[in-house]
Parts: structure tokens; sequence; C-alpha cells
């Protein structure tokens, strides 16, 4: 499928060129977040992770990971040179290929990254993918904004994408559970949230529309869903009210 938008972003994850050094950053992430991670995720995200052999010794082959993930979902982790505008990033979704940058921060700044890097893109993202409901949920999502020109518009439903992709929980086993990438790869967001340091709001689609996305301070607020049907489902009421707001 010909990428207009992304196609300069599209980079080859050159596997052989990481160092030593970068491989034991990876697997210093790793020891430092499986521990939570394996009593805090929800099933879906460690049944994906398992799905992947995700290996914590070394950076992940982002070629293994797209042959093992396309045939049960249509996703690919596809590799990108960093951070993309919004319309190559949708454009990109909508067609199952998911932005995974193949830099991975410096040793000496391991619980910081400004950008994305290949521990918060795989580590945190791509085993949802495996997840057939989630992955639905995520090429609609895609598909709904790369068709979208309204800026405002496209400001309201980024917050279904902040608040279930990046910073979703979901209540298992009556628990909350974690699965948005933000809250799985930084130790300080999920920490917050098992800490009761963070409201725990049930998840509403409008409430979700009107909650504004914060950047810069650890989340005061989250929303916990029942299952993924509801993301699904939301985001197909989503589309509708974005339908009637343009007609
Ligand atoms: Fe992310």
């Amino acid at each position: 499928m010909a990428l207009e938008h992304a196609a300069p972003y599209l980079i080859e994850q050159k596997y052989g060129d990481y160092t030593p050094e970068q491989h034991a950053t990876w697997a210093e992430l790793v020891r430092r977040r499986r521990p939570q991670i394996e009593a805090a995720a929800c099933r879906e995200y460690l049944d994906g992770y398992a799905f992947l052999g995700l290996e914590g010794d070394r950076l992940p082959n982002l070629r293994k990971i797209s042959a093992l993930l396309k045939p049960r979902t249509g996703w690919s982790a596809t590799p990108v040179s960093g951070f993309l505008p919004g319309e190559a990033f949708f454009e990109m979704l909508a067609a199952r290929m998911f932005p995974t940058t193949t830099y991975i921060r410096p040793a000496n700044s391991l619980d910081y990254t400004p950008e994305p890097d290949i521990f918060h893109d795989v580590f945190g993202h791509v085993p949802m993918h495996a997840h057939k409901v989630f992955a639905d949920f995520l090429q609609h999502y895609g598909a709904v904004c790369a068709s979208l020109k309204d800026h405002d518009l496209l400001e309201r439903i980024g917050r279904l994408f902040w608040y279930t992709v990046e910073f979703g929980l979901i209540r298992q086993g009556g628990e909350v559970k974690v699965y948005g990438s933000g809250v799985i790869s930084s130790q300080g967001e999920c920490t917050n949230v098992l800490s009761g340091g963070c409201e725990i709001a049930d998840f509403r689609l409008d409430d979700v529309l009107d909650a504004p996305v914060i950047v810069d301070h650890i989340h005061k607020k989250l929303f916990a869903i029942e299952s993924f049907d509801q993301i699904y489902e939301a985001m197909h009421d989503a589309e509708k009210q974005i339908l009637e707001v343009r007609h």
C-alpha cells in the first residue's frame, strides 16, 4: 500500500548496527519494568507479550515481530525515523502499520525519553496489537483521523487515543490493570495508578472527549474500561458524532 504522507519517514531497522551497550540498555529497561508489569498489566497485554516472544536481553527485531503479528491481526511494527506529523501517523494506523522508532534512549537517561523510543513503542504499544479487538479499534481510529482536517475535531478525538492507547486502564477480576503504553513503559505513571495517586473514573466516551490531555505532569485522573469491546464501540460512536458535526 502506497503511503502518501508517511513515505519520507519510513526507514530500515539496521539490527546488526546495535551496539552491546544498546542491547544492555534494553535489557535493563525490561529488567526494571517486568516485575511491576507482570502484576499490573491486563491479560491481553501479557498474552501479546508472550506471543511476540520479546526477549529480555536483546533489542527486538521489528521484522520478526511483524512476521508474527501480520497473520494474527494484520498489523506490523514498521520502522520510522522518529515522531510523525498527524497525517502520516494516521495514514499508517489506517494501514495497520504501527510507526515504530528504532532508536533506544541513552543508558544515562533510562527514566525519561523526550521522544518515543523503541522501548516505549515495542514494550509499551506493540503487545496490544496482537489482540484482535484492540487491533481493529486502533485501525479504525487511524482511518477516521486520516479523513479529518478539522483541528478541533482532531484534538477532541485525540483524547480518546490518549486515554486508551497511551494511558488506558481496565478492570479485570475486581482489580484495575493497565494497558496504555505510557503506563506500561513508565514506572512513575504505573506506580501512581497502583498507589491510588490518581482518580480512576469509569470510561464514558463523552467524559473522555471532554478531558484535556496532560503532557508534562503525572496524571490525576484516568479512565478504566470494562472490556476492549467498549473502546471498539466507543470509536464507532465517536465516528458517528463526527459525521453529525460535519453535516
Ligand atoms: Fe505512545
